[in-house]
Order: structure tokens, then sequence, then C-alpha cells
């Protein structure tokens, strides 16, 4: 039976990034929203899943923490910062915040120009003047280097899992299947569906919305991105702010 994108591997989410080490992403996030000259800046996380980098954030920033996916955010147990279930093409905000971020090509999922420019007027309407956006996104390299990596199976939690990743170069879309076998014994599928954007075509973006690209790194770098890049590390700031 088909499910809603993180719904089911909610629960199997945690296990299946313990790879990734967030407390380095998190730093990395922090070292950006550093040029944001405040005591304790207001940070907006979007996308940001079952929390794994607002729990760390929390200590230096006051953080909220939303995702499209209430399984997602129900992953996470930590009562000390607030959460919201929304999506960032829609954003249900008034007040404004010094720094909005999201990890983990989140943006990805945004899979037409429409989408992407929506979310670019929604972080619009919800940033201070002064404030910083920052996203990382997957580019082609990325994908092709990890399509045969992300083939995976595996059990947690009594839910057994099979992922399987592929690329499509044509329509430069990123699927990843997941089937689970739940514990009660119920079948789920899950189809997620990235868009790989040429790297060109986020500076066209950005060109149309509030925003201009401050810096674009190398993810986990301060250098320079290009084309090449596996993962990119945006950050825009306001366009005609004295
Ligand atoms: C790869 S996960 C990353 C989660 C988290 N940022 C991390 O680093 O582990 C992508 C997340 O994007 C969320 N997402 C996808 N489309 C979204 C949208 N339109 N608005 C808000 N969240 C969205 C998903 O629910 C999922 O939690």
């Amino acid at each position: 039976m088909p499910v809603k994108t993180y719904s089911a591997i909610a629960e199997i989410y945690t296990h299946m990034m313990r790879s990734i080490d967030y407390k380095e992403w998190a730093d990395y996030i922090h070292q950006i929203s550093k040029e944001i000259k405040k005591k304790k800046i207001s940070v907006l996380e979007l996308a940001g899943g079952t929390g794994a980098i607002s729990k760390i954030l929390q200590k230096k920033m006051n953080i909220v923490s939303t995702d499209l996916s209430l399984n997602m955010l129900k992953q996470n147990g930590d009562k000390s910062f607030p959460k919201v279930c929304c999506d960032m093409t829609c954003l249900p905000f008034k007040n404004k915040y010094d720094f909005i971020f999201s990890t983990f090509d989140s943006v990805n999922y945004l899979n037409t120009k429409e989408k992407f420019i929506r979310y670019l007027e929604n972080a619009s309407r919800c940033i201070d003047d002064g404030g910083l956006l920052a996203f990382d996104v997957s580019l082609e390299n990325n994908s092709k280097k990890f399509e045969k990596y992300l083939n995976r199976r595996g059990k947690v939690n009594g839910i057994t899992f099979r992922q399987r990743s592929l690329y499509n170069p044509a329509t430069r879309i990123h699927y990843n299947h997941f089937e689970l076998t739940l514990a009660n014994g119920q079948k789920v599928e899950e189809i997620h569906k990235q868009k790989i954007y040429r790297f060109e075509e986020y500076f066209d973006f950005i060109d149309k919305s509030d925003f201009y690209v401050h810096k674009c790194y190398k993810a986990f770098t301060f250098k320079n991105a290009d084309a090449e890049t596996e993962r990119a590390q945006f950050i825009l700031k306001k366009k005609n702010v004295c």
C-alpha cells in the first residue's frame, strides 16, 4: 500500500541516517549563522525532520523547527524548543527570523520551479531584512555517486525495509523507493522524488526572488561551489537592504 512520504520511514529514519555526523553538520550551520551579529538569534528550521540538528543548535539559538511530516516531528522527543508541522512553501508564521535554514537536500523535494519560487517567497516574508537564508542542494554528481550505495535492506524496531535508489538523468528526478514491512506485518511503500536541478538553475530562481546569492560553498567547507560540486551550500541575503 503506498503511503505519504516520510510517514512510515519516520520510525526508521534515525537508524538509516546513523552514519551522518549531525554534530559536524550543526557546527557548520552554526558557523554560517555567526555572520549575524546578535547575541542570541531567532532561527527557523525548515524541513527539520526528526530534529537532529535543532536538538544541538537549540542550546545556542532560539529555534523553531518545522517539517511537513508530523511523523518525523513526533520522533523528536526534545521538549525544549517548539516544533510546527508545516509546508515550507506555505509558512504559517507572522514573526520574522534572523536565520532560516534547512539541511540534507530537503529543498530538492520542491520538484517544480513554481514550488521553489514559492519557498523563496515564503522565506522572504518570514526573514528579517538583515537575515540569512541557508540551504544545501544535492547536485547531479551526488546522485550519480550515491545511486548505488542507497540500495540497501535492513531491520530495525521490528520493521523490515528495503531501499532502492534510481537517478533518471533525462528527467533529473532522483527516486528513492522504500518497501517496509511494519511490526504488525502490514506492507507499505513510499516513493520519494527529488528534483536534481542544474547548478545554474538555482541562480535563475534566486534572481527572480527578493534574495541574492551572498555565498555558495561546497557543502561543509567555505570554498566556492561550481557545477561539478556534489552538494552545494547556498547562503542568501535580501536585496535592497540598506
Ligand atoms: C532528507 S529529510 C531531511 C530531514 C532533516 N533536515 C535532516 O537533516 O535529517 C527531508 C525532509 O524534508 C521534509 N519535507 C519535504 N518536503 C517538504 C515541504 N514542502 N515542506 C516542509 N518539509 C518538507 C520531509 O518531511 C523530510 O523530513
